[in-house]
């Protein structure tokens, strides 16, 4: 989505700006925009298309000489991507400039009111209502013009804001979309993302809802929206910039598909506590807040996410159920915010997100908090506002994830789930000793085992570059199999833009077994033994109808090879544990599928890192 960056002290701004905005692309756009005030009046470059173009256009910022700035890069919601419709945006007389991530969904009516008032718009954009509103109440206290604008506007907002009659300050506001301020010896900065100012400072406060920060060059205020000053708390920030460069891989994707054996140790290792010599290690998620008492007394779970955390979500409806026997719905959460759902006594909502803003789990978060359930957020970024609000936080420690389609958070994301399903089983008694130290053996094997499967990118390779010109691309599996199918799919159409869809393999012949033509590829998804013999007859009605099979299938089993027409295997571990395994090549597969096309892996057209609108 689109990301802020602003600063104001002794530097140079507009350079801090297109470095800043430079970190958060990542985080998807289609143009990109500056103000900053040279001294005498406020100067405003925009230009659609790749933030190159701005930087070019304004010789890296040196064009725009001035100490305060703000920056934008827009992913397009209303209106077109265009120059004009490019932030920031102004006032008739160009005295304000505004920078906005959100929406402010009642636009219209306030548009109206300020057309009535001659106020006239130049673009198509709900932000543009908010830099006229700011003049039609500014009377010479720009906090108080923020205030009474922000009591008005509906909706989403994360703001820089830039007064020319008051060039020492730069502004900034918050409501459900992500922003940070910052601070180092020479000046303060706003970003909607940590890496955008990480090279310049750690030291950094997470904005709440509804707040206003004033930002000068040797500190910063923060306000109410009843114009009160507000203690805060800063965060020392302890990850370091290299965590958000490429380190020398060619795309961040790549990158953090190897860290995957890193990522699964630094989720599961602080969960593990020693029991004592020759004892196998106890699970202790002290984020729950929990006792075994109150694990017990949970006699239902809500998973609650989106996209791939959504696939995880799936998965985790499988092991919750198979190893606790705890009864599982799993809801996208643009769905279950809406469908007033039933949480009966006994409930737990599970929220899962990487990046912990997108918008509608957040509502799903406070629709269950509303009904006066536990909400329980599985969450990779570090002070999120799902991280916040949820009353409990596990996080997932996969560090900054920069690749829009996701890889390591959403492996943390399983680990985190089957964590979870180890420790209701066990409190609820129904693990054996003995079943229970087979699977923590088998959990602590997965990093390794990623690591082999990681070595075999060039077979994968190889193969991917047989399919650059698919049309349509399958993926069946039945149990864990299917969430498996649907994450693998989801990263190849996300990124390589081949059409694709997962199907759980025993529906395939109610319908969608007509699209299968000759030398259709269809990845069959074989880990889980006890579907073993199930899944070879829908392996052998896809051939039957001409598909070719690429088979995901456990190290071993040499019979799917006489099956299927290319096999891949995955080391041994339980099957609940399967998808962390058999998701490697996968995403292997759609990385070298987008390669070969030419895409642009790291950021997929039309896509966003961080979903903060509905
Ligand atoms: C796909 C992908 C998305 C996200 C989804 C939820 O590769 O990354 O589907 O999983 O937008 O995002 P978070 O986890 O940040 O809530």
């Amino acid at each position: 989505m689109c990301g802020i960056v602003g600063y104001i002290g002794k530097e140079q701004a507009a350079p801090i700006v297109l470095d800043g905005l430079a970190k958060l692309e990542y985080r998807g756009y289609d143009s990109a925009g500056m103000a900053v005030f040279d001294g005498s009046e406020i100067r405003t470059r925009k230009a659609i298309g790749r933030l190159k173009i701005l930087e070019n256009l304004t010789r890296g910022g040196e064009t725009m000489p001035g100490v305060s700035g703000i920056g934008h890069t827009r992913w397009a919601s209303h209106g077109a991507p265009s120059d004009r419709n490019a932030h920031p945006h102004t006032n008739g007389t160009g005295t304000i400039a505004v920078v906005h991530n959100g929406i402010i969904e009642n636009y219209i009516l306030l548009k109206k009111k300020l057309q009535n008032r001659g106020y006239e718009f130049v673009s198509e954009t709900d932000t543009e209502v908010l830099a006229h509103m700011l003049d039609y109440y500014y009377k010479g206290n720009p906090l108080e013009a923020i205030t009474k604008v922000l009591h008005r506007v509906e909706g989403a907002y994360a703001l820089g804001i830039l007064f020319a009659d008051h060039p020492e300050v730069i502004y900034a506001a918050r409501k459900d979309s992500p922003l940070i301020v910052g601070r180092n010896e020479s000046g303060s900065f706003i970003a909607s993302d940590v890496p955008a100012v990480l090279k310049y400072t750690r030291t950094v406060y997470y904005m709440d809802n509804q707040e206003v920060a004033a930002l000068r060059g040797d500190g910063i205020c923060f306000y109410s929206l009843d114009g009160e000053m507000v203690e805060k708390e800063s965060v020392n920030i302890d990850w370091d910039a290299d965590a958000a460069e490429k380190a020398g891989y060619e795309h961040f994707m790549l990158k953090e598909m190897y860290e995957q054996p890193k990522t699964i140790s630094d989720t599961l290792s602080p969960r593990l506590q020693n029991a004592g010599a020759g004892k196998v290690e106890e699970i202790v998620i002290e984020e729950l807040n929990m006792t075994d008492e109150e694990l017990r007394q949970v006699k239902k779970i809500h998973i609650v996410a989106c996209g791939s955390a959504y696939h995880a979500g799936v998965t985790g409806k499988y092991v919750l159920e198979g190893l606790a026997r705890i009864p599982v719905e799993v809801d996208l959460a643009s769905e279950f915010r809406y469908r007033d759902p039933i949480l009966e006594e006994g409930s737990m909502v599970i929220v899962i997100s990487q990046s912990g803003e997108t918008a509608d789990t957040m509502a799903a978060l406070r629709e269950s908090k509303a009904k006066g359930y536990q909400v329980l957020g599985i969450v990779n970024v570090v002070g999120s506002t799902i991280a916040r609000e949820a009353d409990a936080c596990l996080y997932t420690w996969a560090g900054p994830e920069i690749a829009v389609a996701t890889t390591k958070a959403y492996s943390a994301q399983l680990v985190a789930l089957y964590l979870l399903a180890m420790k209701f089983a066990r409190v609820r008694g129904i693990l054996s000793d003995e079943a229970y130290e087979a699977l923590i053996e088998d959990l602590k094997r997965i990093p390794d085992q990623i690591e082999q499967l990681l070595a075999q990118k060039q077979t994968i390779q190889h193969f991917a570059n047989r399919y650059l010109g698919a049309k349509d691309i399958f993926f069946i599996g039945r149990g864990i199999d299917y969430a498996i199918s649907l994450e693998g799919s989801l990263k190849l159409k996300e990124i390589s833009y081949i059409h694709s869809e997962a199907y759980a393999a025993g529906e395939l012949k109610h319908g969608t077994i007509s699209l299968i033509e000759e030398g259709t590829l269809v990845v069959a998804l074989s880990t889980q033994p006890a579907l073993y013999q199930k899944t070879v007859s829908n392996i052998q009605e896809v051939k039957a109808r001409g598909a070719f099979v690429m088979a995901v299938a456990n190290e071993g089993n040499r019979a799917i090879e006489k099956v299927s027409d290319y096999a891949v295997f995955i080391p041994e571990t339980n099957p609940y544990f399967a998808n962390s395994l058999a998701i490697i090549p996968l995403q292997l597969f759609a990385y070298y599928v987008a390669v070969g096309r030419g895409c642009d892996v790291d950021k997929p057209r039309n896509l966003a890192k961080s979903v903060t609108i509905e």
